[in-house]
């Protein structure tokens, strides 16, 4: 119910556009004031009256019904309460009859928007900082599934690079099969770091890294099928990660799949006048934004990260001729796309305005006395995403040991409960704040958590085991309570709607937060199982449509709800 327009519609005030009555109305400070509010100082001039005799007449023409049940004129104000049973009732049929859709729309019908996101690197450990661009980038290809657009999500892996000749180098030096293979990626990391280590002492190393990575590219079989060895690997160990995140990807394109598509690019670069030499290398030139510029060819011919961006936004323009196109990735990279989207400009790609950098800020975890934890990739002190994860298993497992100890299938709740902590966490604020977090600040069943939503969706799930289905509630009167949970779950899609808009799966999970605040009030102040029949059917409807509630948003974000905690 947009309760906006209903306002105008009823009030359709002589000479005023409606969509301009529904743009004025308000949500009052004070909820005793009412529910919505209409100021009636902007209709003054053309009505040729004050506001408050305008809001006065206005209030004596009104008459109640099942939607709007009041209406009060207070100094130029109208005030309006709504129906509270109108809307419990209209809430509940909804929910309950829509269930697992509720919430979901049509508004992306025909739309296909691309998502680039969690988009990792071979051979590179999956470390703390590559959980924000997974997780609100899988939150985003979900949200935008369930609004009805056609969502494809694309992991950019980062797979090309002289990095991959240096890993050959060391590998073939001191790697061994078997100790790959069970070691995984964090051997490749060992391998990594002690290049690193001696080809500081020993320059020619480059050299022969960069002849291993030549040969990568001219199609030499042995160094590719080491390369893609890594590959599958690296792919290997996160799809456990991506699981556990219910993270999902149409294509895997990286990097290295653009080695055919520059060239045309490139091409179009140089025929529109685009491309120019400076130092050997080739660039275009942004100073007239005030942008250093893009580099597309180094000196010695070799592509860049940008070249292969370019080269990709064309390619799923042609593929998938988006509406938009959306980049998850760190701020540390803005100026990135700035230029790339720029370069796509001047070449007259219209459709470069519908790319969109999604910015994020940092991740870091704080130690048990509150000091951040140091990370460096070069050094190998990262922190591994999958440690993060299992340290959460384990640390919600003692809390349910000591919480509840004969609940069935502990581990398994306890790797819900700890996973759904991570991801809550990591989507709890505007996605371009940066946040620090401590285990114990995450894990805590009393805070704004991921852990108290799942707590408050099983104890629901408990209430409706033992309740049985209910029936008609006919004639009841529902209370205060009642009333502000069912009007907080009715705002659920306008909350997907705006957590769309702004690209923001916070919204989605304060709505969970808010929900479940509502509800464990209303469970403390009301009685359910002992109460008189009417009373009873109608809680345990209201307890089924919270659940439905709390449940569509968790499943947007990826968070699992235990049966029982
Ligand atoms: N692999 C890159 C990194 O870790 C992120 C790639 C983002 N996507 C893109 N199309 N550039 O920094």
């Amino acid at each position: 119910m947009d309760y906006r327009k209903y306002v105008a519609e009823k009030l359709n005030i002589e000479g005023v556009d409606m969509g301009e009555i529904a743009s004025s109305v308000v949500v009052p400070p004070d909820k005793a004031m009412g529910d919505y509010a209409l100021p009636c100082f902007k209709f003054a001039k053309i009505m040729r009256r004050s506001p408050v005799a305008i809001a006065e007449q206005l209030a004596a023409s009104f008459t109640p019904d099942g939607v709007l049940e009041s209406c009060e004129a207070v100094n130029g104000y109208l005030n309006f309460r709504i129906n509270r049973l109108g809307l419990i009732k209209e809430t509940l049929s909804k929910v309950l009859s829509e269930g697992e859709k509720y919430g979901s729309s049509e508004r992306g019908k025909g739309k296909t928007v691309c998502i680039d996101y969690s988009s990792i690197n071979v051979a590179k450990p999956f470390h703390i900082g590559h959980l924000s661009t997974t997780v609100i980038g899988g939150a985003l290809y979900r949200l935008f599934k369930f609004a009805g657009y056609n969502a494809v999500g694309i992991n950019h892996l980062g797979d090309y690079g002289t990095q991959f000749g240096k890993l050959i180098y060391a590998y073939k030096a001191w790697g061994d099969k078997k100790a790959v293979e069970e070691g995984g990626v964090k051997e490749l990391t060992r391998l990594y770091v002690r290049y690193h280590k001696e080809s500081e002492e020993n320059k020619s190393m480059d050299d022969e890294a960069r002849r291993y990575f030549k040969l990568i590219e001219e199609g030499d079989k042995e160094c590719n099928e080491l390369f893609n060895w890594f590959k599958e690997i690296t792919l290997k160990e996160v799809e456990k990660i991506y699981e556990e995140l219910d993270i999902s990807f149409d294509s895997y394109a990286g990097e290295s799949f653009y080695n055919d598509k520059m060239q045309p690019v490139i091409d179009e670069l140089e025929r529109k006048g685009l491309l120019k030499e400076s130092e050997g290398a080739k660039i275009v030139d942004l100073s007239d934004y005030d942008m250093p510029p893009c580099l597309i060819l180094r000196s010695d011919g070799a592509s860049l990260y940008a070249t292969r961006d370019l080269a990709a936004a064309c390619y799923r323009k042609d593929t998938y001729d988006f509406d938009k196109c959306l980049y998850v990735v760190a701020y540390q990279q803005n100026l990135h796309f700035r230029q790339i989207y720029k370069v796509l400009e001047l070449m007259g790609k219209d459709w470069a305005k519908d790319l969109v950098h999604v910015a994020y800020g940092m991740v870091s975890l704080l130690d048990e006395n509150g000091n951040q934890v140091a990370m460096s990739t070069r050094n190998g002190t990262v922190v591994l995403l999958e440690d993060v994860l299992k340290k959460c298993h384990s640390k919600s497992l003692e809390v349910i040991e000591s919480k509840n100890p004969d609940l069935e299938d502990k581990e398994t709740i306890a790797k819900q409960v700890g996973t759904g902590a991570v991801i809550f966490a990591a989507l709890s604020n505007s996605k371009i704040k940066d946040i620090a977090f401590s285990y114990d600040k995450i894990l805590n069943f009393d805070g704004e958590t991921g852990p108290y939503v799942q707590y408050t969706a099983a104890r629901i799930k408990s209430v409706l085991r033992k309740g049985g289905i209910g029936g008609s509630y006919e004639g009841y009167e529902p209370n205060e309570d009642e009333y502000q949970l069912a009007s907080a779950i009715s705002t659920f899609g306008e909350v997907v709607n705006s957590a769309i808009d702004k690209l923001e799966p916070f919204y989605v999970t304060r709505f969970a937060l808010e929900i479940s605040s509502l509800f464990n009030k209303f469970y403390f102040d009301n009685k359910i199982i002992g109460e008189e029949e009417k009373t009873r059917n109608f809680r345990l409807d209201l307890c089924r449509a919270t659940l439905v509630a709390i449940s569509n948003a968790l499943t947007l974000l990826g968070i699992k709800i235990p049966e029982r905690m």
